[in-house]
């Protein structure tokens, strides 16, 4: 059995090659997937061009979620059947309670081979069945950005009614999480370079707005909305960047979730804001395949569907890719992969 695959042997979007790779046989506890549909994570695009893991073994398949259609279980498998729509899990692994030291090397599209492929061999715990109603396109968006947004601000945040969420630009994760807060009954404000985008967040329901490039303190308009309170939620995706006016931005004993490095990563931190405010500083890193199962949960109950933006054709992965670069897009892209 095969696959067609984009794989890279060298970092660079115009690396990636369209490949004929073999595909491992199908163990009594797996499941062959036919994959229609992958979505872009600005995680991705840094694996791609090295400066997510600039060791990374190649040559790789990138690709950190996938949605398709079983078309093979293994002798053992008991929670899929032939012609089931499943989406994948970004740690292969990870089944609930706290992330493990290892959980990381079972992580698609980075230490094992991801999603931009037709068909794949995953381990049975390595999927889900998706949202009822869902497309494929909307499936493949769940694994990383939405996951990782519900594991903020619900698992991690237990996000209540009437609170205050922070969130930073309108790209994958910051769109699902203003889906999110608006279902629990939150207010929102959220940041954006773009004035169209932000106009575009206010009809999704974000509460309050701020150009982040002409108000370059934005930390001090948060505090403007709040009365001087702060935000009770950070969804800090920005990093190095961000993470200080984030720091100012959140109330005494409020929760800033760090996500990710859209800003740059590896500058010192000031402990001091986060001492003399008492703030709730938490990695936050995707999800485990207890916690995908709730926001699937929440997902049907409320009828939520992400926003997905543009989706491109497999044989268009690299326009796809830059264009996640140029950060034109609002919400998710995604691969139609067949
Ligand atoms: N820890 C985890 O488990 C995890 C999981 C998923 C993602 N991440 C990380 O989270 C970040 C977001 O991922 P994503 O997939 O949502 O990315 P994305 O879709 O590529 O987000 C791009 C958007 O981010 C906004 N942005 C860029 N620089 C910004 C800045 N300085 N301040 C505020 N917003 C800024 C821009 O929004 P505007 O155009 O509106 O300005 C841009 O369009 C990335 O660093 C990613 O690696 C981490």
């Amino acid at each position: 059995m095969t696959t067609t695959a984009l794989r890279m042997h060298a970092f660079g979007i115009h690396n990636l090659k369209r490949e004929t790779v073999p595909l491992p046989e199908l163990g009594p506890t797996d499941v062959l997937v036919e994959l229609h549909a992958a979505s872009l994570n600005y995680r991705d695009l840094m694996t791609v061009l090295g400066t997510y893991n600039p060791k990374m073994a190649l040559p790789r398949i990138p690709g950190s979620d996938a949605s398709g259609i079983v078309t093979g279980v293994g002798s053992q498998v008991t929670h899929f059947q032939i012609g089931d729509h499943v989406t994948s899990l970004f740690f292969q692994d990870w089944l609930g309670g706290p992330i493990q030291p290892n959980t990381v090397k079972s992580a698609l599209g980075g230490s094992i081979d991801g999603t931009f492929c037709t068909e794949r061999v995953f381990p049975e715990i390595g999927l889900i069945h998706a949202p009822k109603g869902y497309t494929h396109l909307e499936a493949a968006t769940l694994p990383c950005s939405a996951l990782t947004a519900w594991n903020a601000l619900v698992e991690k945040g237990h996000l209540c009614a009437g609170q205050t969420v922070l969130l930073l630009g309108t790209g994958g994760v910051s769109i699902f999480a203003l889906l999110i807060a608006k279902a629990h009954g939150a207010r929102v404000i959220l940041t954006s370079s773009s004035e169209e985008k932000l106009a575009r967040a206010r009809q999704l329901g974000a509460d309050e707005t701020i150009n982040y490039r002409t108000h370059t303190d934005w930390d001090r308009q948060v505090m403007h909305l709040t009365g001087n309170r702060g935000a009770d939620h950070v969804v800090e995706v920005g990093g190095a960047g961000t993470l200080s006016l984030s720091f100012r931005a959140v109330t005494p004993g409020g929760r800033v979730y760090v996500i990710g490095v859209l800003a740059g990563k590896g500058q010192t931190i000031d402990p001091m804001p986060i001492l003399a405010k008492s703030i709730h500083a938490e990695g936050v890193f995707v999800g485990s395949r207890a916690m995908f199962s709730r926001m699937i949960a929440a997902i049907e109950t409320n009828n939520l569907h992400p926003v997905i933006d543009r989706a491109f054709p497999l044989s268009q992965a690299q326009e796809a890719l830059t264009y996640m670069e140029s950060g034109s897009h609002f919400g998710k892209i995604a691969l139609s992969l067949r």
